[in-house]
């Protein structure tokens, strides 16, 4: 019955995960016996398959913080300078809990707009005397009193919160006390709010944490000589695996690349791509890579396919990868086209050890940006990478060649619809993949892969109207009206 995933992906056709679909094994094990542990790179363990795109719009330190606390990772972008993408690092390190990051700070004589600053992973403005923070700590302004201002600019100085306390344990003495004074400078805010709002959700097992009780975090970098600068400030600020940034991976300056971090810093673990073919990954694996990211153009702001016309169906694209890859033990990132569980099982099941996620991900409180209201709904905002607007502020690097000097978008920018926390919906998310996971009689990443390889599990290509019947048909929106 169906057919092996042999014969199915290599008739000559590029499937995506909507066209194809599982046939359904044998169950003799519940949900919780499925276990998603998984690797992300050859030395980097998670205990969840996900990971969060290196997307100015998706990945910054709190989405970091958040993907390793549920036993996942974050890819911090590199559309900013190295100094700052190196402080984001430093900045996911230096936390136990997934709280916020990134406070802002300004002095008092500042006009600030309630939405140019606060949102729910920034709830304070902290003032110091020059506004940056290096300076005296003078006080704070708390987003909630802002907002019965409605949207008039005021100055700061009339409605700061003086902070003048700091208490210490009894215990201390003088000399613990001029430590702490000379140490402490503020380096974050943490809200009762956000405490109990964390406090709440469901819990996914163990985090993400290296050998010295850090959370783990990758950041992109790219393929140029000032790379390499960026390279060494990101090791320094401890970085646990590098992505090597681009759409089409397979290249000279990305070879010379894997193969200059691995003779640098032989345990720093380096991801290449993106590949999408068998003799791209060859390439990549032959120079040293520890991970392969796969994927072109398959993601919801990509126009790569339309401008560049190349690239692949992401289905076909994870399942040939992967299966050159498992040989030479690399493991595969599937990265894009991921919108609901059913892509992840997909993924999963086709060979690859983690997907990576950008619109799934973007539009939750942990993501870059504030909210908006747009029709009625809130809104933030989410953008390709290669989206002019993107590559305006730095991240041309990915879409184009060195010379270029037309830029040629191969993304879009658009919004998202709010999601809420990560931490909230990516348990549930995983919990609907286990079910996909025993419905196909796999208890874990490795014996999916091994069913799918002997051709114990099974597939089909779905027509159109399989696609239509398989969604939610034939309904008009219900609403309640009593008469
Ligand atoms: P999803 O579907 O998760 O895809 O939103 C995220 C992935 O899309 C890639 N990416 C782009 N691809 N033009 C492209 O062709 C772009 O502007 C662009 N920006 C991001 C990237 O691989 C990301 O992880």
């Amino acid at each position: 019955d169906g057919f092996s995933s042999d014969r199915l992906f290599n008739q000559g056709y590029s499937y995506t995960y909507d066209d194809v679909i599982f046939l359904p094994h044998y169950i003799d094990f519940p949900t919780d016996s499925v276990h998603l542990a998984s690797n992300l790179s050859r030395r980097i363990p998670l205990s969840i398959p996900c990971v969060s795109s290196p997307m100015d719009t998706v990945t910054e330190s709190h989405m970091a913080i958040s993907m390793a606390a549920l036993g996942g990772i974050g890819i911090i972008h590199s559309n900013l300078t190295s100094s700052e993408q190196a402080h984001m690092v430093r900045s996911v390190k230096s936390r136990r809990v997934p709280l916020l990051s990134n406070p802002v700070f300004k002095s008092p004589s500042d006009r600030i707009q309630s939405d140019d600053v606060f949102d729910a992973s920034n709830p304070y403005v902290l003032v110091t005397e020059s506004g940056s923070p290096n300076s005296k700590l003078l006080g704070y302004v708390a987003g909630k009193d802002w907002v019965k201002l409605g949207d008039k600019e005021v100055k700061i100085y009339d409605y700061m919160v003086n902070c003048t306390d700091f208490t210490v344990p009894w215990s201390y003495d003088l000399g613990d006390l001029v430590a702490t004074v000379r140490e402490n400078e503020v380096v974050d805010v943490v809200a009762k709010e956000q405490v109990e709002r964390i406090k709440g959700y469901p819990k996914l097992g163990v985090g993400t944490v290296g050998p010295d009780g850090t959370w783990r975090v990758g950041a992109a970098i790219g393929t140029r000589e000032s790379d390499k600068e960026r390279l060494e400030e990101l090791v320094k600020a401890g970085v646990d695996v590098v992505v090597l940034d681009s759409s089409q991976g397979n290249s000279i300056y990305q070879i010379e690349m894997i193969k200059y971090v691995k003779k640098l810093y032989s345990n720093l673990d380096v991801v290449g791509g993106n590949v999408v073919t068998v003799s791209q990954a060859q390439n990549l694996i032959q120079a040293g890579v520890d991970g392969l990211r796969v994927g072109m153009g398959s993601g919801s702001i990509c126009t790569t396919q339309e401008v560049c016309a190349v690239g692949r169906g992401q289905a076909t694209a994870v399942y040939k990868v992967a299966s050159i890859a498992s040989q030479s033990g690399v493991p595969v990132i599937a990265d894009g086209g991921i919108s609901n569980s059913g892509h992840i099982v997909k993924a999963l099941v086709l060979g690859a050890s983690t997907v990576m996620m950008g619109s799934f991900l973007a539009g939750s409180t942990e993501a870059p940006g504030v909210f908006v209201y747009q029709n009625g709904r809130r809104v933030k905002k989410y953008r390709g990478m290669g989206s002019l607007e993107a590559m305006t502020k730095g991240s041309d690097q990915r879409y184009l060649g060195d010379t270029a000097k037309l830029k040629i978008a191969q993304g879009v920018v658009g919004a998202v619809a709010d999601k809420g926390s990560v931490l909230k919906f990516i348990p549930y998310t995983m919990q609907a993949v286990k079910q996909g996971f025993q419905d196909l009689g796999a208890s874990s990443l490795q014996s999916a892969h091994d069913l799918l390889k002997s051709s114990v599990l099974r597939l089909e290509v779905r027509t159109g109207a399989a696609q239509v019947e398989g969604g939610v048909h034939g309904l008009v929106s219900y609403e309640k009206k009593s008469f």
